[in-house]
Formats: C-alpha cells, structure tokens, sequence
C-alpha cells in the first residue's frame, strides 16, 4: 500500500492519515440541540472503546464512565443544570470567574486568539455587549429576566438530550496532589479527547455540562443520582446525541474556533524563542 503522506515512508502502514488530521480539526463542541432518537448500544461502546484506545500510567485505566437514559435521571441533570447556570450568572459569579475569557470585538479576537467572543448575545443585551460584565450590566441583565433564560435554555438543552455521559476516576489513582493525581487526569482527559473526536464519524455531537460542578450542592446531588461510591471521585459530565440537519447558535454561542498563532503557544528549542510561522501554516479558525 501507498503511504497517503508523501514524506512517510511506504513500507510504513498509513498510521496518520490526512483524514484523521482533518477529523481531529474538525472535531467541535456541539452548543445546540440534538435529535431526539436514541444513541444506538453499537456507537455508545464504540465510543466507550475509543475512550479505552487512550494512554494511561502503567495502563492504569483508570477512568470510569456512566452511560445515562433514564429520561427521569437526565431530566434532573438538566434541572441542576439549568438551576446552576441561572444562579451563576444571577450572582455575577459566572462573570466574575470567567471574565478574562471573553472578547468583544474581531481585533481583540484577532490579538489574543484565545477566548470566546462574544458576538451573539440575546437581542436586547446587544447594545449593552461591552458591559455585560460590568455590575452595571449584571443590573441590566438580571431586569431583562436573562439569567432565567439562560438557564432555562440550559436546561432544555440538557433535558432534550438523548444521552449523557458522566466519566469518573478511580480515586486509588487519582490522589490530587500526587503525580497519580496528575497522571489519571491526564489519561481521563485522553480518553474524553478520543470520544470528542470520534462523536463527528458517528454523526453525533458532545457538550461539556460544566454548571453543576460550580456550585457544590449541586455537584453533590448529581453524586446521589448517579450513585457514586466512595472510591471514584465524578470528575466531568458531557451530554450527546445525533446532529440535526440544521444546527442553530444558542443564545449565547460559549465555543470558539479561534487558535492561537504558532509563535503564539510554541517554542522553538527553549522557552525564549517562539516558534517562526512558515508561509504554509494555516493559522484561520478552524
Ligand atoms: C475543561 C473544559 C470545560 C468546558 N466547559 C464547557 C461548558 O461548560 N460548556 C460548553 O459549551 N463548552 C465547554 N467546553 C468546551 C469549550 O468551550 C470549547 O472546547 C472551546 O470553546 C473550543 O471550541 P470547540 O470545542 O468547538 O473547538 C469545555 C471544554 C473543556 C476542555
């Protein structure tokens, strides 16, 4: 066989192929809905079999997933979820926490290439888009009733998902504070990565359900649903199913396809040169 890479050699098999690179750039955050139908068993475990395809220290493997249904556990999910995100941003907290990760305009977008900008805000918010930071906007928003709609969209989302997901350590590996600590969530992150990128090849989507992790109550009732025991420790909850044909922003669009530059996030030798860009490298959003 032909090695598709015109530098690799031949006699090698096609390890890389020029599609799994443009499948890994092409793997995003799905922020929308997703169709109703039910994830088939078939691409649930071959995506719990990606998730195991990740390394892991000794091959310690030592994530563990949960794969949920039940319409009543996801609707409670998507109740903490939607509650979490009002409360959030109720109490300025969200903003607070996350300032530094928002811009405002295309030249900040262009400067930083990091970051979510912020260009799809609710219609009445728009003319406040510079403020909503701001204590002053948080009055504005918390008038406009926006809280309560991002919440609610939160939870929509949430709730008209066909399958969640909730991936756990095995706290005999994951000790924070230890190199095990580091290492489990490193490998847990390598599998989470590997289900990101396959989800696309199977027609489907993956969003991060982040808000019920921000408030401990919250995060605590998930444990009692989802029955966690004392020896795993819940580290991150994503929701999935198939993508409709016609995907819509959300209210307010939280995933951004800006990279940094190469000389932006990569050294050259040591940490005091930066990278140099060849005329080649693409450096558009992905
Ligand atoms: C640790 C972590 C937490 C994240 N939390 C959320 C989240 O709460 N909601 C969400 O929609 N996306 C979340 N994301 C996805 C990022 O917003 C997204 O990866 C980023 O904006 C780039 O967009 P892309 O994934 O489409 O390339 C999270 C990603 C990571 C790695």
């Amino acid at each position: 066989m032909t090695s598709p890479h015109p530098t690799r050699p031949a006699a090698l098999p096609p390890l890389v192929t020029p599609s799994i690179i443009a499948d890994m750039l092409r793997r995003r955050t799905t922020n929308g809905p997703f169709r109703p139908d039910p994830v088939s068993r078939e691409d649930q475990h071959t995506l719990m079999r990606v998730a195991q395809a990740a390394p892991s220290h000794f091959n310690s493997q030592p994530w563990r997933f949960v794969l949920i249904e039940k319409r009543e556990t996801i609707g409670r999910v998507a109740e903490l979820a939607g509650q979490s995100m009002t409360e959030l941003i109720d109490a300025g907290l969200f903003f607070e926490r996350y300032r530094r990760y928002f811009r405002f305009s295309q030249t900040e977008m262009e400067a930083k290439r990091d970051g979510i900008h912020i260009d799809h805000l609710p219609g009445p918010l728009k003319p406040f888009t510079r403020q909503v930071f701001s204590d002053a906007g948080l009055k504005v928003m918390r008038q406009l009733g926006v809280p309560k709609k991002l919440g609610e969209d939160n939870r929509q989302l949430v709730a008209g998902s066909p399958l969640l997901l909730a991936a756990l350590l095995d706290k005999t590996e994951y000790r924070p504070g230890e190199l095990s600590g580091f290492y489990s969530v490193f490998g847990l992150g390598a599998a989470i990565e590997n289900i990101w990128n396959a989800v696309g090849a199977l027609g489907m989507g993956i969003q991060f359900i982040t808000t019920p992790a921000e408030i401990p109550r919250r995060w605590q009732e998930v444990h009692e649903l989802l029955a966690v025991p004392d020896d795993l420790e819940l580290m991150a909850l994503f929701r999935l199913g198939y993508l409709p044909a016609d995907q819509s922003r959300p209210t307010i669009d939280w995933s951004s396809r800006h990279r940094k530059r190469l000389e932006q996030f990569v050294y050259r030798e040591n940490c005091a040169v930066p990278e140099e860009a060849m005329p080649e490298d693409d450096d558009s959003p992905l």
